[in-house]
């Protein structure tokens, strides 16, 4: 317990998972958009950044919760009223689920469309990762979807995750966003 922080700080390895996420899911995000846009010949290296982005934090996130069940996190302020502190445990529940799952989501689309991280879409352009599948139209379809749609909602789950560390910082100044940093 530190004295800036009276309820605690998270962890310097948590805090470096944390960061480190935020860029790769920048990333992730805006090929994932910017991909349905492109020309055919200009798509592999967007999926290739794409792809290796969403793997990565797919790794990092499964790490995370490991490091996490073992040195668990601060808790809450004590102030915080009941609501806010639902509102935090469940929005930070659904960005785990976003982390492991959205990954997971896109890795079988593109195994179940026939398309395996190899040759020109290998893991970070040099790590062919195995054939999983056979290619199933049907079941990409679907996969696709359910990718498209939660991807299209994590933009506003994160805009609620940062409005809500803005909101600690500038209006209750509870040393929330600190404790992270
Ligand atoms: C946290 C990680 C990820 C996020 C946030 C994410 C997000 C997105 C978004 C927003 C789209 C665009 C949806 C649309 O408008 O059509 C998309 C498309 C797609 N993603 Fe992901 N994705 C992630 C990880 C992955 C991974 C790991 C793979 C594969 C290994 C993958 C494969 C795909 C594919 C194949 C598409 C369809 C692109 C197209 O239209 O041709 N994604 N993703
Ligand atoms: C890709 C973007 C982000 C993701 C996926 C993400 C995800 C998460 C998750 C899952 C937690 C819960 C950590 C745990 O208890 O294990 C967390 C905590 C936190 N995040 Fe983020 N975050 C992102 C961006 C940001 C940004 C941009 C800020 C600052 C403006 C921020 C501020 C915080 C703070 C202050 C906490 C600690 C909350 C507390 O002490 O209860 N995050 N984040």
């Amino acid at each position: 317990m530190s004295i800036s922080h009276p309820d605690g700080d998270y962890g310097s390895i948590a805090k470096i998972f944390h960061w480190v996420t935020v860029p790769l899911m920048g990333l992730a995000l805006a090929t994932g958009l910017v991909i349905p846009h492109l020309k055919d010949d200009a798509k592999n290296l967007f999926y290739t950044l794409h792809e290796s982005a969403g793997l990565t934090i797919l790794l990092l996130s499964v790490a995370r919760l490991g490091w996490r069940r073992v040195n668990p996190p601060p808790p809450l302020p004590e102030s915080l009223p009941r609501p806010l502190r639902v509102a935090a445990t469940a929005t930070h529940h659904a960005l785990y689920v976003v982390l492991i799952l959205q990954p997971l989501l896109g890795f079988f689309t593109t195994n179940a469309y026939g398309f395996p991280q190899q040759g020109d879409t290998a893991f970070w352009g040099i790590i062919d990762l195995p054939k999983f599948m056979e290619a199933r139209e049907g079941l990409a379809g679907v996969l696709h979807s359910i990718h498209q749609v939660l991807g299209w909602l994590t933009p506003f789950l994160l805009a609620a995750h940062v409005c809500g560390a803005i909101y600690h910082h500038a209006i209750r100044k509870d040393g929330t966003l600190m404790r992270m940093l």
